[in-house]
């Protein structure tokens, strides 16, 4: 596309919303180069970000939609940095309504993929391009460089990829962002990794609390332990930050920070949506799922409250061994933390083929290499599994991760009934665990399942040595007919 350089129309990008991640992205855009037209429903947050950081680049200081819109080389490149939902259908119709044929509307905010497929629809209609572009980082990320997961129509990055890319994390000199697919897929990718992210967060909560309640580990000396690990297979944010998190002092107590944190997590609903999008796909993302509920269990206060001192049963002894503990905690940190990967791009393999995205599970595993809440060295074993075969059935069958849960096997499964005889409570793990074990087993007991579905509502089944479906007439003779 060409850019049409008018006389005050100079900007080649503009950002509505200036909130933390709005401004941070604005002024990561301005470091690079890139002169930033500044629009803020409150004109005072525009000033303050001018007074506080208008040294970072060239930006336009607009206070109308007219103004802002005016402001931008053609075709305008819009980025929303607005709350989802409402907030961002009220941004994304004044601005169309100021907007012309072929410009371009990114929303980088948190959206329901769902409404990004009908917002893209509707401004297509209008002759707009509309991006929804997942960017993860959190605000750190934002300013000094997110992943970015845009979607939405192909010739939309043709003006949109050299911004995006200038400014995103890169990794071994590759930009951790790339065009991810049509319409809702930016997204939905954005939302999976969130759901993985939940999985990866409440593992290592577990493997927290097994230090602590099996090991009797204080939070500096578990801080150690995360710290080496971050130095090998487990290297990822997550982990290192983990350490970050253990090792705070509370100013106030002279305690550790995480021993005067109310037990009780929040989400603001990414984890909740990729399950219910599992759901209706019909994928099983049980670490997800488990991540998702415990934070929903921890989060009953009352409840919790009124059960505290059920009965435990009797409970094993501590583990007598504790480096031993730790390297099976490792272990199935490791492989638990597969089966959640696994699990997420069998979702994206889904949604791919519902949607009809023909998303490439490489290419997300590259740019969540850096830039990202989810980045890990693991993710180069990832790209390496996709590359060598993009149609794999599962991660868990690339040679590589295969072989790590051979390894970690033993371990893994220690890890889990120790934990139940001691009454700790590890259901990401054992969920885990137990989707391996399902995943590899011969015979399940679904075809019981079957048998009491004919018994009950004539739902037939399949046999194992003849096609076709059959059906038991259980309340007569109890022969069998073809359905
Ligand atoms: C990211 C984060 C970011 C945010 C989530 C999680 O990728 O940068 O995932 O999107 O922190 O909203 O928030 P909740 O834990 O509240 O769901």
């Amino acid at each position: 596309m060409t850019i049409d350089n008018t006389e005050g129309a100079r900007a080649q990008i503009g950002v509505t919303g200036l909130a933390v991640m709005g401004s941070n992205i604005a002024r990561n855009l301005a470091r690079h180069g890139h002169t930033v037209a500044l629009h803020n429903r409150s004109v005072a947050k525009t000033d303050a970000l001018l007074a506080d950081y208008g040294k970072d680049g060239d930006f336009v200081r607009t206070e109308t939609i007219e103004e802002f819109v005016g402001a931008l080389q053609k075709p305008r490149r819009v980025l929303i940095m607005v709350k989802a939902g409402d907030p961002t259908d009220a941004v994304i119709e004044e601005l169309a309504a100021a907007m012309e044929s072929g410009d371009i509307i990114i929303d980088g905010g948190n959206a329901l993929f769902t409404d990004t497929i009908r917002r893209e629809a509707a401004l297509r209609e209008r002759g707009l391009h509309f991006v929804g572009a997942g960017i993860s980082g959190g605000e750190e990320g934002a300013l000094n460089g997110p992943s970015i997961m845009p979607g939405g129509p192909k010739e939309s990055y043709e003006a949109l990829g050299p911004l995006l890319e200038s400014i995103a994390a890169q990794v071994d000199g590759t930009p951790c962002c790339t065009h991810i697919g049509p319409d809702g897929s930016g997204h939905f990718v954005k939302m999976v990794h969130n759901g993985i992210e939940y999985a990866d967060m409440q593992l290592i909560g577990e493997a927290y609390n097994l230090f602590r309640d099996a090991l009797g580990y204080d939070a500096d000396k578990i801080a150690e332990v995360f710290t080496e690990w971050n130095s090998g297979d487990l290297e990822s944010y997550l982990v290192e930050i983990t350490a970050q998190v253990l090792k705070q002092k509370d100013a106030k107590t002279g305690k550790a920070l995480v021993d005067v944190i109310v037990d009780a997590a929040e989400q603001k609903g990414t984890g909740r949506w990729t399950v219910k999008s599992a759901l209706d796909l019909g994928v099983p993302v049980t670490g997800i799922a488990e991540a998702v509920f415990a934070r929903a269990l921890s989060g009953s206060r009352e409840q919790r409250k009124a059960a505290v001192g059920l009965a435990s049963g009797r409970l094993a002894d501590k583990p007598a061994d504790a480096a031993q503990f730790t390297e099976d905690i490792r272990q199935a940190l490791y492989a638990s933390k597969v089966v959640a990967y696994a699990q997420g791009f069998d979702q994206i393999a889904a949604g791919s083929a519902e949607y009809d995205w023909d998303l490439h599970p490489a290419d997300l595993a590259t740019i969540w290499r850096g830039g990202c809440i989810i980045r890990a060295r693991f993710l180069n074993r990832i790209k390496d599994a996709y590359d060598e075969n993009p149609k794999l059935p599962s991660l868990i069958l690339a040679p590589y991760f295969r072989e790590a849960i051979e390894t970690a096997i033993d371990s893994w499964r220690r890890v889990v009934s120790t934990a139940t005889l001691l009454g700790i409570p590890v259901p990401a793990f054992a969920s885990s665990l137990s989707y391996y074990d399902a995943l590899r087993a011969e015979r399940l007991p679904a075809a019981l399942t079957q048998g009491q579905r004919d018994f009950f509502g004539a739902h037939t089944y399949e046999r194992v040595d003849v096609e076709g479906k059959f059906h038991t007439l259980w309340s007569g003779d109890r022969s069998e007919v073809q359905a």
